[in-house]
């Protein structure tokens, strides 16, 4: 079969990468790809937002099956376009992606289907709003309730903070409409972790778990980003957390949608705090994560596009996941100044240079110039590499990242630390359920 990956991050190369293996694929097409996409699919200029031009794309190119990346157009509908056209794509409709697009939608659905997260209140009114911080406790969170390109969230120490978050998102509406509501929540403690799950609405399979790095410096310091680097598995999600985790939180929540007439197909990525009470919902994704899969992808033995169809055609029932026992870890390089204002157009040099056989350069904010590859983005690439154990990716990942040089190049150099602080053998069954 044809495949089209709509989006232009790391996260698609390593999709593109994975589903490429796949004996059940053809051509693999990205719109709009990035300089490392571009040398394993045919990337075609569509913005993954113009879903009428991607519909076109995908009817005269005879693309069997779509994978989308990135939240917005899911959340936009993209699905529920190319469905009524009667073309196959992976992703949840409208209705589903609710839970990544409204905050407040998924505060009320887990209230409702009693999923673990921290409690809250619901503000409309900006005055009601200033009033409760008065009497909240601190520390607290502010959300926008929409789409805000991972900038939407506030975890404030001071009442000040708080006050200056609710004013930047009701007042100065710097998030336009995803800020007409908003949440405060209680301010959790404890290790995160990104658990995906592939559903088909009604069963859903479990991936090998992972930890992303938000912020920007090491130790987590300074301000939240995309994502600087991942790791998979997480030690600190053990086999019987797993199955918890899928009891308390996936299985109600693919019951749930299910229930409500919004069936969930596609990935339903919850991040997770792990407090002493046990795992808390800190928000959902209706998408693969970013930097996530660039560490799972490579672990994950089965065939992708077979689990992507699989849960267009509804019988993920039928698949059997496989994991590849080593370690996973991914370490993204950045451009200086990111995730405030950076330069690009810089000339990346010392990608041949990477020859170790275990590691594998997703490239993110890339674009091919002549012969050269230069830089296009703030997140630029993410170095992935793969070890009998954590320690030993570490070692070889930044092995690799020493070799890569662009002008004011940034990256962390603790990503996987955290891992080695609880060291056991990673979880080896897959939790599934419907
Ligand atoms: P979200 O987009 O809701 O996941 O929030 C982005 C980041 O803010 C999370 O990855 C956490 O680091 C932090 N965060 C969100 N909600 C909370 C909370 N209730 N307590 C502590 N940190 C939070
Ligand atoms: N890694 C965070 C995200 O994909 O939203």
């Amino acid at each position: 079969m044809n495949v089209l990956i709509v989006g232009s991050g790391g996260r698609e190369h390593a999709l593109a990468w994975k589903i490429k293996k796949s004996p059940l694929v053809k051509d693999v097409w990205c719109a709009p790809g990035n300089g490392g996409i571009a040398s394993i699919a045919r990337c075609v200029d569509i913005a993954p937002s113009d879903i009428d031009e991607l519909v076109n794309f995908v009817k005269k190119n005879k693309v069997d099956l779509t994978v989308v990346g990135p939240e917005a157009p899911l959340v936009a509908g993209i699905v529920d376009a190319f469905e009524q056209k009667g073309l196959k794509i992976f992703g949840p409709r409208k209705d589903a992606a609710r839970l990544e697009g409204s905050k407040v939608f998924a505060k009320e659905f887990m209230q409702k289907y009693s999923v673990p997260t921290a409690p809250c209140k619901i503000f409309d009114d900006i005055d009601e709003a200033m009033e409760f911080l008065t009497v909240a406790p601190l520390p607290l969170v502010v959300k926008a309730d929409g789409l805000a390109s991972g900038k939407g969230v506030f975890v404030c120490d001071k009442i000040q903070e708080a006050r200056d978050a609710v004013d930047q998102i009701m007042g100065r509406k710097v998030f336009k409409e995803a800020g007409e509501k908003i949440i405060i929540e209680e301010c959790l403690f404890g290790e995160e972790a990104s658990i995906l799950a592939v559903s088909d609405g009604k069963s859903y399979v479990i991936l090998d778990s992972a930890q992303d790095h938000k912020r920007i410096f090491d130790d987590d310091l300074g301000p939240n980003t995309g994502g600087m680097g991942a790791y998979s598995p997480a030690p600190v999600i053990t086999e019987e957390m797993l199955r918890k985790i899928g009891i308390q939180i996936i299985d109600p929540v693919i019951r749930g949608m299910h229930k409500s007439g919004t069936p969930f197909k596609g990935v339903l990525y919850a991040g997770l705090m792990m407090t002493d009470e046990g795992p808390r919902v800190l928000e959902f994704n209706v998408r693969f994560g970013d930097p996530e899969t660039q560490a799972i992808l490579p672990r994950l033995k089965t065939d992708l596009a077979e689990i992507l169809q699989a849960s267009c055609e509804g019988r993920l029932d039928k698949v059997k996941m496989e994991w590849d026992k080593r370690s996973c870890v991914c370490v993204v390089m950045t451009s200086g100044g990111y995730p405030g204002e950076y330069e690009t157009g810089k000339e990346i040099k010392g990608l041949d240079a990477v020859k170790d056989d275990h590691t594998l350069v997703f490239h993110a904010g890339t674009k091919k110039k002549g012969d050269k590859v230069v830089t296009s983005g703030g997140r630029v690439l993410g170095v992935t590499s793969l070890g009998n154990d954590i320690e030993q990716a570490i070692e070889r990942v930044y092995q690799s990242v020493e070799k890569i040089k662009f002008d004011r190049c940034f990256f962390r150099r603790d990503i996987g630390a955290k891992a080695l602080k609880h060291l056991h053998p990673s979880p080896q069954t897959t939790v599934r359920g419907r």
